[in-house]
């Protein structure tokens, strides 16, 4: 197999991007000729953004997992598709190769059709990082379901908002996950997220810990009992449910500026046409490789770049249930020298903090594999980048510091490895297809550069075929979110700065999300929870910037009569509250207690000056002169100090 759309020079880059904006439509259907459709597109591209409605390959039907699966069987089905690596180094490790994989979902697809499980219904997935994972998703792709992933590290009262949201029947999960030192009750935080559901009516629970967990006659059953039923009628195979370009493939819930999580839905054939092209382009794939991404499938960058996109590029994809610091901080050496790995993507957040370890987990390591690096989630810096770049690539492999969201589905701007120019700390050019554009507050595009660059929100002007197509139940939400700031433009909600050359930098969100180690993190997500604790009067959340996190979270907050006067109890009780309703991703690293809070006339919160007094500059305020009780603000300083 090879890939007859994979760019192979920086000429080559310029004139694909050049036609991919003359006539998008030739250029995309030249890509989606080379994939497995049970019919052809009537129309390559239908859209407005003022709706939005957005269509890619109208018309057009297929199964995503015969593109993922049966089309590799005939020349390569004894290849690795999937290579697992448990958590413990000491355990022992997993290959499945594509007719291995193939057969599992197939038989895992038999499951969910057997208990229930129909074309369109939502299945909400909550496992760790074992191979059954990956099987669950493809399976439910097989059949038409609607899988949400929901990482392991979000809470019961989490997982019971997304449940209702999506008005999910179905749960996959296991008893429990193993993550570094860490065992994780899995099955035991869904019974607590169903205590008054009354929609989910399968629980499948597949065994990893072998924790006891509490099993509910009717609703729960064994993912190995189920198995092995099918098993046992010798069934291998399930035909794939034939589904229109435009249905929904999955909905994976993402944070925005409000205190609600948003189910982002991507469809069928647009997403893994975007997922495939992008994957082979940016890390310039080639056959037999070994791609390993260090990401949660529970997150984007998992679903597009462990699963979707290595395996519809017939691609060996690893999949690591631990994390980079267990047993020690060689963890990703280990796996590189192992299995001789080839493309190393992961985020800058767990470059910073193996920095911190320095450089003996690297000694003895073999790392000659590898051939291109990859970074995503946020912003790298020029130190990591370096330290990456000289101490794991030893200066010959090309870093691609890829730009994305849960919304692009796919890589929007980043350098292709080898063939493109890499900047450190740049995101660099746009992919084929995508046409940045960066705006002033009122939506005109910023023409006028200082010292040669341009700096604005980045917006994009019109749409990839992996464009989020609406948020889960409400459009209109998906509308004023992304659609409505500035009309006609999709807004990303980063803002950007653009050189000479058309590179980009991303310099961060310009709304109120946060990103915590490459988690994206809403801070009235946040405030909701800590006001959800009783004593809480009301509370403000920013960001400030963390050595290793990129972001830490700093909250203010205005407590009254403070429980048995213990300060200290008080934070960690309030620390408890945010895991409960959201999950120890969202703790905040500081808490400063307050009496009030710095706002305007109007009462809205001035959190620009909160992220000042966060980010130390207590000199530097701005002005303050709109503030309703600037004593207020002396206070805050006061108590920080
Ligand atoms: C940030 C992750 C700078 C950005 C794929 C974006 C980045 C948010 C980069 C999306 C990068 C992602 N450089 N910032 N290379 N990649 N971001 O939805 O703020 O979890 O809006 O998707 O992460 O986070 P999400």
């Amino acid at each position: 197999m090879s890939y007859p759309y994979q760019i192979k020079s920086f000429d080559e880059y310029k004139s694909e991007y050049q036609k991919s904006v003359a006539d998008p439509a030739g250029f995309w259907s030249g890509i989606a000729e080379h994939f497995s459709w049970r019919k052809k597109w009537a129309e390559v591209s239908e859209w407005n953004f003022t709706e939005p409605d957005i269509k890619w390959f109208k018309g057009g039907k297929l199964n995503i997992t015969e593109n993922c699966l049966d089309r590799h069987l005939e020349y390569n089905g004894n290849k690795p598709a999937i290579i697992w690596e448990p958590n413990d180094p000491e355990e022992h490790h997993r290959v499945l190769t594509y007719k291995k994989l193939h057969e599992k979902v197939c038989q895992f697809a038999h499951v969910l059709k057997n208990n229930g499980v129909k074309k369109g219904d939502r299945v909400c997935i909550y496992m760790g990082m074992i191979p059954e994972l990956a099987i669950s998703v493809l399976a439910c792709a097989r059949i038409g379901a609607i899988h949400s992933v929901v990482f392991g590290g979000f809470s019961a009262q989490s997982i019971a908002d997304r449940l209702y949201d999506a008005q999910a029947e179905f749960i996959v999960t296991c008893d429990g996950a193993y993550r570094g030192a860490k065992d994780i009750p899995l099955k035991s935080v869904i019974d607590d997220a169903l205590i008054g559901n009354r929609t989910v009516k399968k629980v499948i629970v597949c065994t990893r810990t072998r924790t006891p967990v509490s099993m509910l006659k009717g609703r729960d059953v064994w993912w190995e009992e189920e198995m092995k039923q099918v098993e046992e009628k010798g069934l291998t195979f399930i035909e794939a449910e034939e589904m229109d370009a435009e249905d929904p493939l999955f909905i994976l819930y993402t944070s925005g500026s409000t205190g609600k999580p948003k189910g982002v839905v991507h469809t069928c054939a647009g997403y893994m046409i975007y997922a495939n092209y992008s994957f082979i382009n940016v890390f310039q794939y080639k056959p037999g490789q070994i791609h390993f991404c260090t990401a949660d499938i529970g997150w984007i960058t998992g679903h597009s770049y462990i699963v979707y996109g290595p395996l519809s590029a017939g691609a060996t994809t690893v999949l690591f249930e631990g994390v980079p610091t267990w047993p020690d901080a060689g963890r990703f050496w280990d796996i590189v020298d192992k299995y001789k790995v080839n493309i190393l993507y992961t985020a800058p957040t767990a470059i910073r903090s193996l920095m911190g370890f320095g450089l003996d987990p690297l000694q003895g390591k073999d790392l000659s594999s590898l051939n291109v690096l990859g970074t995503v989630g946020e912003p790298i810096n020029e130190e990591a980048w370096h330290w990456y770049d000289e101490h794991v690539g030893k200066k010959k492999c090309p870093i691609v510091d890829t730009w994305w969201q849960t919304e692009t589905g796919g890589v929007l701007i980043s350098n292709l490895a080898g063939i493109t120019p890499a900047k450190p700390s740049w995101a660099t050019l746009p992919l084929p297809g995508v046409q940045p554009v960066l705006v002033d507050e009122k939506g005109d595009e910023v023409t006028e550069a200082t010292d040669g660059v341009i700096s604005g929100n980045l917006c994009i002007k019109a749409p990839w075929p992996g464009i989020l197509r609406t948020t889960y139940g409400d459009h209109e939400r998906c509308r004023t979110n992304y659609f409505a700031t500035y009309p006609g433009l999709y807004f990303t909600g980063d803002g950007a700065l653009k050189d000479a050359d058309g590179f980009y930098r991303i310099t961060g969100r310009v709304d109120d999300v946060l990103n915590v180690s490459g988690h994206r993190i809403g801070t009235a997500e946040v405030e909701n929870a800590i006001n959800m604790h009783a004593g809480v009067v009301e509370s403000a959340v920013v960001g400030y910037p963390h050595d290793i996190k990129g972001q830490g979270i700093y909250a203010y907050v205005i407590y009254q009569g403070m429980h048995g006067g213990d300060t200290e109890l008080t934070r960690k009780d309030i620390l408890q509250t945010v895991t409960r309703i959201i999950g120890p991703i969202a703790k905040p690293d500081k808490i400063q207690f307050v009496s009030g809070l710095p706002k305007t006339r109007s009462g809205k919160i001035m959190r620009r000056i909160l992220r000042k007094i966060a980010e130390g500059e207590l000199s530097n305020l701005g002005d303050t002169s709109t503030l309703l009780d600037p004593a207020v603000v002396d206070e805050i300083k006061n108590g920080k100090l």
